[in-house]
């Protein structure tokens, strides 16, 4: 990903000191790009809880970096004991993303049998550096697969844009590179492809209209920003070729769990016959649900929903209040889309039916390793 013209990526350790892992404060984008150095467990906590870091991807190498800081500080006696309890902590900052538990467990398992606290903290810099490395990996791969689907729309209307709706932000900025949702429009892109993109605006945290936008536009990709109410008006008009939305969790059924309002959209798009495909690593995978309605659901403060936060004419960043004083909100951060209404699975492995013996097929090794570990529901 490139940030005016500079190579980035969303975490990175400081080359300064390894002892600090490095984030983007992304409560202040679009308006300020400021990085944060995390220098422990807590401080890895706090951003993922607040928000400075989000994105199943990037909340996934968040918590693996911040099981290495617990490691780092951690009494070399007690190192295996704090390192369960770190793992608590942070497991408990959002609970709606799979990769947030993954990647703590991850780490666990990678330090679980090493006796010398070096060794330990060695191994959870590693296990932490491979997480973020694969997640950038498997999006890379993502973009392979799902430039074909694109390819094929772009021919069937003989070279005029190809016009893409998405929703929140699945870009790069939720995951350590490339994006799941937008891998596949970066590649196609590559390929010459003429290409718009729908961005819902995302209520109530924007993630759409802040995030999404200044993404795109760094990347050069045309794109048009909506409301979230305004795709299936735009559907109903021949107006978006597909839908591609990315998964916080994903049964081994198909069922996938997103920001609140993907269900939505994948409703108006089986309604006009539009292809809604899910971009997804397969960290993702939670292979022990069989049923979307059993994953649980962010539920976050109403304030979010009664308050915005933007930035003034003299420059600062200011709430206003937008709602009642005293009015009762339910901020549900997420919804699960049934595999019915899935066109397909953009994975790092290839494109998938939402459906569980296919998915079992293309990742029969993954399936098979978390029934020995915790059997299925
Ligand atoms: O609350 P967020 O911003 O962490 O939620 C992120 C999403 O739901 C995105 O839509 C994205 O698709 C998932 S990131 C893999």
């Amino acid at each position: 990903m490139k940030v005016d013209g500079t190579d980035y990526r969303t975490i990175w350790v400081s080359p300064d000191s390894e002892s600090s892992v490095e984030i983007i404060d992304q409560r202040q984008l679009p308006h300020r790009f400021v990085t944060v150095s995390l220098e422990d467990v807590d401080a890895a906590y706090r951003a993922i809880k607040d928000m400075l870091v989000r994105g199943a991807g990037l909340i996934g190498a968040t918590a693996g970096y911040g099981m290495y800081l617990a490691a780092l500080r951690a009494d070399d006696k007690r190192i295996l004991e704090e390192l369960e309890k770190a793992g608590s902590r942070l497991k408990s900052a959002r609970p709606t993303a799979r990769n947030l538990g993954w990647a703590v467990d991850r780490v666990l398992a990678a330090v679980a049998q090493l006796d010398s606290a070096s060794a330990i903290r060695h191994t959870a810099l590693a296990t932490a550096t491979t997480i973020a490395d694969e997640d950038a990996d498997f999006c890379r791969m993502i973009g392979e697969h799902g430039r074909s689907l694109i390819a094929t729309i772009a021919a069937a209307k003989q070279g005029q844009p190809v016009n893409i709706l998405t929703h929140c932000n699945a870009g790069w900025l939720a995951f350590v590179d490339y994006g799941s949702a937008t891998a596949p429009i970066y590649a196609a892109r590559d390929m010459g492809i003429d290409l718009h993109v729908w961005v819902d605006e995302t209520r109530p945290w924007n993630q759409g209209s802040r995030l999404t936008c200044w993404e795109l536009a760094q990347e050069g990709i045309s794109h048009t920003l909506i409301t979230d109410n305004a795709g299936g008006h735009l559907m109903q008009h021949g107006k978006v070729d597909m839908v591609i939305v990315g998964s916080d969790r994903t049964t081994r059924t198909g069922d996938v769990a997103n920001k609140i309002g993907t269900y939505l959209k994948a409703l108006a798009a089986a309604d006009n016959e539009i292809p809604f495909y899910v971009a997804l690593p397969s960290s993702t995978f939670d292979w022990q649900l069989a049923h979307g309605t059993d994953i649980e659901i962010e539920i976050r403060s109403g304030d979010e929903i009664t308050t915005i936060t933007g930035l003034t004419k003299n420059g600062t960043m200011e709430s206003v209040k937008l709602a009642p004083d005293g009015v009762e909100a339910a901020n549900y951060g997420f919804d699960v889309t049934p595999a019915r209404l899935v066109s397909g699975l953009i994975t790092e492995r290839g494109i998938v039916a939402a459906e569980e013996s296919a998915i079992g097929k293309l990742f029969e090794d993954k399936l098979r390793d978390a029934r020995s570990l915790h059997g299925t529901r």
